[in-house]
């Protein structure tokens, strides 16, 4: 195995909190137990692929951003070297690979291995250049808890924090007003905040992903809550959620590089419901609120670890892997595992059974 000198760590896609904990733990641990110099790509893959976007991390650079929401490095989740979309200035979209200049310039950097801390779509693109014989060493970041291989991924606790104070605050104003409150929360194509940001609030009604709605039974459980005397219902639903037989709604944009967003699926069920019943319904989208403020202990503490266990990885020449967090274990799984397919909620998890004990309507 070649002797490891220096190595590059980027942050891709949307970012989370707990990101700068990590990026201090690679960068503490990289410095203090192996002597290796650290390079921070910023925004992204597109700091390898545009100019004068490195720089060299110092104990120095890390210091007090534990507690700091967001990346020192920046990020972007458009700039995909296998696919980088540019604008020409006759306004033409072109898409072209400079995967190969990537590689090229991760050589110039000289560096040994390359720490990607991403979700989804940047651990693919991870994995893509590992599989192009670049040594990388994955850890998995979102909000939406949607890697596979790991209980969970670091942002997600602090996210769910954020949804749960907010359906709290929801909960007062929607029983005096006697309103139902449709809350829509982040997540991508699983329900993970969701339901767990449901269950947490003490919600009526949970829609995820992994359950097409029907409407009409939301309706009967508001009617139900009617007869008993409760003349408000909280509705919590995730932005990729779907009526049965329906279709995700899609935010529209005018920007033709934009990647496809989800939102407007608790606009879409107000406007259905309010067809149905006689109660005044609002709606809040929580939006980027979720990704941002101070991670929350737990997200401090996974993020740190799994930063100063991927360090670790590269020393040892675990390349092609992806730190990982087992109950109270940190481990490491293979990257092609962990982007095969997205952790999505089995219908038979014991949350779902939860909820459903409850009496919650998960439509
Ligand atoms: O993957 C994290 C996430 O916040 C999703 O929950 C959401 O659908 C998406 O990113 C929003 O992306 P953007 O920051 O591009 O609006």
């Amino acid at each position: 195995m070649e002797q490891i000198r220096r190595i590059g760590v980027l942050t891709g896609g949307g970012d989370c909190p707990g990101l700068n904990a990590v990026i201090r733990a690679v960068v503490k641990t990289a410095i203090n137990d192996y002597g290796w110099e650290v390079i921070g790509i910023e925004d992204g893959f597109e700091g390898l692929i545009l100019p004068d976007k490195t720089r060299e991390l110092h104990i120095n650079d890390v210091r007090g951003i534990l507690p700091q929401g967001g990346t020192i490095l920046g990020t972007t989740n458009r700039a995909n070297p296998f696919a980088y979309v540019t604008r020409k200035k006759d306004g033409r979209i072109v898409t072209r690979d400079v995967s190969g200049e990537v590689v090229q310039r991760i050589h110039e950097l000289h560096l040994d291995a390359l720490i990607v801390i991403g979700g989804d779509g940047s651990l693919k693109i991870g994995y893509e250049f590992y599989q192009k014989g670049v040594p990388i060493v994955g850890i998995p970041k979102t909000i939406d808890n949607d890697i596979s291989c790991t209980d969970v991924t670091f942002g997600f606790d602090t996210a769910l924090d954020t949804a749960t104070q907010a359906i709290d605050k929801l909960h007062t104003t929607a029983e005096s007003h006697h309103r139902i409150m449709i809350v829509e929360v982040m997540g991508r194509d699983a329900g993970w905040l969701a339901l767990e940001a449901g269950l947490a609030g003490g919600a009526d009604v949970i829609l995820i992903p992994e359950i097409p709605f029907d409407l009409y039974k939301v309706d009967e459980k508001i009617e139900r809550r009617d007869r008993e005397g409760r003349r408000f219902s909280i509705i919590v639903v995730a932005e990729g959620t779907r009526p049965a037989g329906g279709e995700q709604v899609y935010q529209s944009s005018k920007d033709p590089t934009a990647p496809r967003r989800l939102g407007g699926i608790g606009q879409w069920a107000a406007g259905e419901l309010s067809k149905m019943c006689d109660h005044e319904i609002r709606v809040t989208v929580l939006g980027h609120v979720q990704r941002g403020g101070s991670p929350s202990s737990f997200d401090r503490i996974l993020g740190t670890r799994f930063g100063s266990a991927a360090a670790r990885l590269v020393a040892e020449g675990r390349f092609g892997e992806m730190v990982s967090l087992r109950g109270e274990c940190i481990g490491a799984v293979s990257l092609a595992d962990a982007v095969s397919q997205l952790k999505t909620v089995p219908l038979d998890s014991d949350l779902i059974r939860t909820a459903l004990s409850l009496g919650i309507c998960l439509g």
